[in-house]
């Protein structure tokens, strides 16, 4: 099995995925750890705890990591879309969570890659500041990293504040260091291919009617789809996260073209925005082409087993 690694925001999207993940035997979750986000710190740390608990699964390893971006104070957050509580306003729904444990997201990714006989792959749902600090921190370690798989970026429009793509507006400088500075292999699925592949109101359903877990995770939802129906005009909504984490437990699903990436730290109006061709690192493989269809039936098929 793929040892795997989640660091994530959740977020509504980012729940999809780690059900995903946690009904997908090809993968075994070593822990998930969270970064700030779509919320602060505070809650997505315990979003993660109410997602694993959810799904019987409170037995996974979990950790807070990095409450801010590397340089700025500020940390982008969007509650529009994603609820004051990352959950669309339901994680009452959730079972309770204990506190917050004492270990932190660097060092339980530190020990687990020091550990383990094979590489590990890292599913990164959101801003790229833990995987800097890993990387910055243990340099030694990025040979056991088999590979990043990343949900973010956009080569054409953005959606946060113009430029840039949420994960990456929210942290450019540790962007950069991860997909520009570092040899660790990187699929990177960026808004091109994520809001081509949409969810629709007869899948939800569908999941929906898998049982009562899948009944509150497609509730989890509710408001997400809101806002896609009033930005969009449809009732459908687009699972970002959930499709990076289809490539992570099925290796090649998603077509890649590999190309050197740059990502815009200035402060203006650009800052966020990631640029093909023009950068001087290595390359990273960029998933631009999707099957909707089967990514779609397969995500449903596996995360209906949570019942
Ligand atoms: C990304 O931003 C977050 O709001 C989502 O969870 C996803 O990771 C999409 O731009
Ligand atoms: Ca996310």
């Amino acid at each position: 099995r793929i040892p795997l690694i989640i660091d994530t925001d959740p977020g509504v999207d980012d729940a999809f995925a780690i059900a995903l993940a946690l009904h997908s035997p090809e993968v075994e979750i070593l822990a998930v750890t969270a970064t700030y986000g779509n919320v602060s710190l505070a809650r997505t740390a315990a979003n993660v705890q109410r997602i694993l608990a959810l799904a019987g699964r409170a037995d996974v390893p979990t950790a807070p990591g990095a409450a801010r971006p590397l340089i700025h104070e500020q940390a982008e957050v969007a509650p529009d879309w994603h609820g004051e509580d990352g959950l669309g306003l339901r994680s009452r729904d959730y079972p309770n969570v204990d506190a917050i444990g004492q270990h932190t997201a660097l060092s339980v990714k530190a020990e687990i890659l020091r550990r383990s006989p094979i590489p590990v792959t890292i599913a990164v749902l959101g801003p790229m500041t833990n995987i800097a600090l890993l990387l910055a921190i243990h340099p030694e370690l990025a040979p056991k990293i088999g590979r990043i798989v990343a949900m973010g970026g956009s080569l054409g429009l953005g959606n946060t504040r113009g430029a840039g793509e949420f994960n990456i507006y929210a942290d450019p400088e540790a962007a950069h260091r991860v997909l520009a500075q570092s040899e660790v292999p990187v699929t990177l699925v960026p808004l091109d291919m994520t809001m081509s592949c949409w969810a629709g109101a007869e899948w939800l359903d569908m999941l929906s009617s898998a049982g009562p877990r899948c009944a509150t995770l497609v509730r989890t939802a509710d408001l997400y789809r809101e806002v896609f129906r009033e930005r969009y005009g449809q009732d459908a909504v687009v699972l970002h996260d959930m499709l990076a984490m289809i490539e992570v437990v099925a290796p090649g699903t998603l077509a890649v073209t590999p190309q050197p990436i740059s990502v815009d730290c200035t402060l203006g109006p650009e800052r966020g925005r990631t640029t093909s061709g023009t950068g001087v690192g290595p390359s990273v493989d960029v998933a631009l082409e999707v099957d909707s269809a089967t990514v779609l039936t397969e995500s449903l098929r596996r995360i209906s087993a949570m019942r």
